[in-house]
């Protein structure tokens, strides 16, 4: 293979992070915006982009809720989730879990009936025409209240077939995970795996990682980077084979580098580290982009690419034989 470059391209891939609605293009929600007659603040697609101009989370998140006013009918979620399926296709993912936020949709008064359904409608198009598997993480947002989050646990039931995991993301000031332990406890006795986001340079990281290890007892930790800023923290992901989905593009847009290095040393460490796109449409990278980010930090090696695509596989939250099936198909990557 002539190059890093190429060798990215090819290697099968594994998505554990992306937000949904952070997948939504520009164009696409022009389209949707004429379509469903909303009107959007930004004259064209370039003024959009132009305002994608993060420097932390909430600057981020700010500018990702008031691009969903576009998201209304089942077709319009079936139609983003298609078109991230299909790009994900084209950079040779085989799985991918992907977050939504079920919140953000009913409180603006779409039911989550609509949500749900349009999604599960192109997973399974998807699957079909273009033999890409997905499976979905229902996340609840942590500057909302716990009793919301709760309420939504609750509308999910119905649905359960259709979700793997629960998840929380959002901002993280001043609501660590412990506001949302009885919540998480529901979810567990209900089947969900567990995952929380642990966003990159927060104030009280390394706490909140300590929150979900030990109050939580989450399965996998959404970034979790500063977790190396404790030996303690990282024997115990260690310990318990936690994956850490780490995302380089975005934490270079709202935080001083994209922790490659970091990726690296938990590499190093034997700890689950992953690389995942978490917005691609507004960090302007989908998982192939944070590959080659990551590779080229913190001069990433053949063997260190595969190893974090293998433990993106080791991670999903996937039947033992399936997983087997798409490792087989990595290792048989470099053996030719
Ligand atoms: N929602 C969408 N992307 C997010 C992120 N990176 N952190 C927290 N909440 C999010
Ligand atoms: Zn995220």
């Amino acid at each position: 293979m002539a190059n890093l470059g190429e060798f990215i391209a090819g290697m099968p891939k594994c998505e554990l992070h992306v937000h949904i609605e952070g997948t939504l293009e520009p164009d696409m929600k022009f389209a949707l915006a004429r379509r469903n007659g909303v009107a959007l603040p930004y004259a064209d697609e370039a003024a959009m982009k132009a305002a994608y101009d993060f420097d932390d989370l909430p600057s981020f998140l700010k500018i990702y809720y008031e691009g969903m006013s576009v998201l209304l009918h089942e077709q319009d979620f079936f139609d983003v989730t298609f078109a991230y399926l299909a790009k994900a296709r084209s950079q040779n993912v085989r799985y991918a879990e992907m977050f939504f936020d079920p919140q953000a949709h009913t409180a603006r008064g779409v039911p989550f009936a609509t949500v749900i359904r349009g999604i599960r409608r192109a997973q399974a198009e998807a699957e079909r025409v273009l033999g890409v598997k997905s499976q979905l993480i229902c996340c609840v947002l942590r500057d909302w209240s716990a009793e919301f989050a709760m309420t939504t646990l609750l509308e999910t039931l119905p649905y359960k077939d259709w979700i793997v995991g629960f998840g929380l993301d959002s901002d993280e000031q001043n609501n660590p995970p412990v506001k949302f332990k009885a919540v998480f406890e529901r979810a567990r006795r209900e089947g969900y795996f567990l995952t929380m986001h642990a966003d990159v340079d927060q104030r009280n990281s390394a706490e909140h990682i300590r929150q979900l290890l030990e109050d939580i007892r989450v399965d996998r930790i959404d970034h979790g980077v500063n977790a190396l800023e404790s030996a303690g923290l990282c024997d115990e992901i260690l310990r318990r084979k936690l994956a850490l989905t780490v995302c380089p593009i975005s934490n270079a847009c709202i935080s001083p580098s994209s922790k490659a290095k970091e990726v690296r040393r938990m590499l190093e460490l034997g700890m689950r580290a992953t690389v995942n796109s978490d917005d691609p449409a507004y960090f302007r990278g989908y998982i192939g982009e944070n590959f080659v980010r990551a590779q080229r930090d913190a001069d990433l090696g053949r063997q260190d690419l595969m190893q974090l695509s293998r433990n993106a596989f080791e991670g999903a939250w996937l039947p033992s034989a399936i997983k087997d099936r798409f490792l087989a198909e990595l290792d048989a990557y470099t053996s030719d």
